[in-house]
């Protein structure tokens, strides 16, 4: 399994974030000041749309019932979620930015 590109890096600004598909999963990807992590877009308690959430920092809150998660490490921070949402390398390759399937 290699990197595949997802987007350009000018797409994706400082404090901005998209959803893009990888294999079969949504992941989102979330440019923090300039450092770029990624997580699946989806909830492990229901399915919520995170890159919908709130960020504050690296901390991202799911706007389907609140449960938050550290976009930098997949763990889950509070409840109703109680398993960690999946985490994947990204990095920026050139003008690229690449993510690690799994
Ligand atoms: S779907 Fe995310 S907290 Fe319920």
């Amino acid at each position: 399994m290699d990197y595949v590109t997802v987007a350009q890096k000018d797409e994706l600004q400082p404090n901005e974030r998209m959803v893009v598909q990888v294999g079969r999963r949504w992941v989102a990807i979330f440019n923090v000041e300039g450092t770029f992590y990624a997580i699946e877009d989806v909830c492990t308690h229901d399915d919520g749309p995170l890159a919908e959430g709130e960020l504050t920092g690296c901390i991202i809150e799911c706007p389907r019932h609140g449960a938050t998660f550290d976009i930098r490490t997949g763990k889950v921070l509070s409840a109703p979620a109680m398993v960690d949402v999946k985490r994947f390398d990204v990095r920026v390759e050139g003008s690229a930015i690449q993510v690690m399937p799994r």
